[in-house]
């Protein structure tokens, strides 16, 4: 059973509350995420489940049992951090062993098991090299072999891969995911890369300045952001926001701005007439050359599979849409365009809050 579970959890440094009231049940198996902008408070939240920090109030429990007391040695836990923290001096055999050397495993048992969190990592012929000798992809993977071989219930990950190559970035998301699957242990990952997040969370928390905006499944949180904040955070490019007022309209409910009105259909209820809000509309749902509103292109950026035509309009704030790849569209040329309404996220202008 590794089930944690966060009640109201507050951590102040002095004056400075960096994580206010946090609630949270990370399920026992599954590859969660913490994502957020720096210093939101990802990782002292890590590292109060770990036990480097102390909650300053709230509760943590761990498999049933609360830790707020226990040392990080007695939590049960395995953990990865941003520096790799190997040891510069011993062997990748003797980094992997470590924990097992301090644990006191019979050496036959020790062998055995470093050899096979070596293979799994496909590290096996490294064993005998220092870490300097090491590329950064293979100092991940001899960090990552040194936690499994204590086989822990519950892994602790802070930005494990924030010291590679885009390539390998990528390349170790797929790894990072296989282990999981295989070990099927509870992770709990913090990073700052919402593509990270994405692509390997089974569930995403947001967080942003100590508080969680938002706890789902990565395509709950594409498609349904809680609040503004969240939807600007996913999502390349940033989706679109327009700022403007609910007014009624023909019986239904229309949004205007400086520049342009658009129907809302019939997802919000009528007693929002006259609110301010942002709409914010990702660049998918943006229609190049069905809708009506004129623009004028300013940049075309090409993604090789499409592109993305930058433009302005009016006086609102210059809009960004996927295209074909093979757009003949160039700077300075004119278009018109139009929204999907089924890719409208409707957030108060005061509070950020989603309303539909
Ligand atoms: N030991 C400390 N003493 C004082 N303030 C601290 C301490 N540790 C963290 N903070 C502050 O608490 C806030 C949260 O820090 P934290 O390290 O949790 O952020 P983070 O989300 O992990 O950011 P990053 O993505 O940059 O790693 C920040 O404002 C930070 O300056
Ligand atoms: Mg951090």
């Amino acid at each position: 059973m590794a089930q944690i579970v966060l009640k109201e959890v507050v951590k102040r440094f002095g004056p400075h509350v960096a994580v206010k009231g946090v609630n949270l049940q990370v399920r026992d198996g599954e590859f969660l995420i913490m994502v957020g902008p720096s210093g939101c408070g990802k990782t002292t939240t890590l590292n109060m489940i770990s036990g480097l920090e102390r909650p300053t109030s709230g509760e943590i429990v761990i498999g049933g049992q609360m830790v707020n007391d226990l040392e990080p040695g007695e939590r049960g836990l395995g953990m990865v951090f941003q520096d790799l923290a190997l040891f510069p001096h011993l062997t990748v055999y003797e980094n992997i062993a470590f924990g097992l050397r301090v644990k006191k495993v019979p050496e036959a048992e020790l062998d055995r098991r470093v050899r096979a969190a070596a293979e799994a990592m496909h590290i096996a012929p490294l064993l005998a090299k220092r870490p300097a000798q090491c590329s950064g992809g293979e100092s991940q993977r001899v960090a990552l072999a040194r936690t499994i071989v204590t086989n822990p219930s519950v892994f602790l990950m802070d930005e494990p891969l924030s010291s590679l190559d885009a390539k390998l970035r990528v390349d170790m998301r797929t790894e990072l995911k296989r282990l999981h699957e295989r070990l099927k242990s509870t992770f709990v990952y913090v990073t700052h890369d919402q593509a990270e997040a994405m692509t390997m969370a089974d569930r995403i928390v947001v967080m942003s300045r100590g508080v969680v905006e938002q706890i789902g499944g990565p395509l709950d949180i594409y498609r349904k952001p809680a609040t503004q904040f969240v939807a600007g955070f996913f999502g390349t490019p940033t989706m679109n926001f327009l700022s403007g007022e609910i007014e009624a309209r023909d019986g239904g409910l229309a949004f205007a701005s400086q520049s342009l009105r658009e129907p809302l259909g019939d997802a919000l209820p009528a007693d929002l007439a006259g609110r301010r809000i942002v709409l914010g509309v990702r660049s998918e749902h943006v229609e190049v050359g069905r809708g009506k509103t004129p623009g004028r292109v300013q940049l075309i950026e090409p993604l090789g599979n499409e592109s993305l035509v930058f433009f302005e309009f009016g006086g609102d704030a210059p809009l960004v849409a996927k295209v074909d790849a093979e757009t003949r569209l160039r700077p300075g040329d004119n278009l018109t365009f139009g929204f999907n309404p089924a890719g409208y996220h409707v957030f108060d202008a005061q509070s950020g809050a989603r309303l539909n």
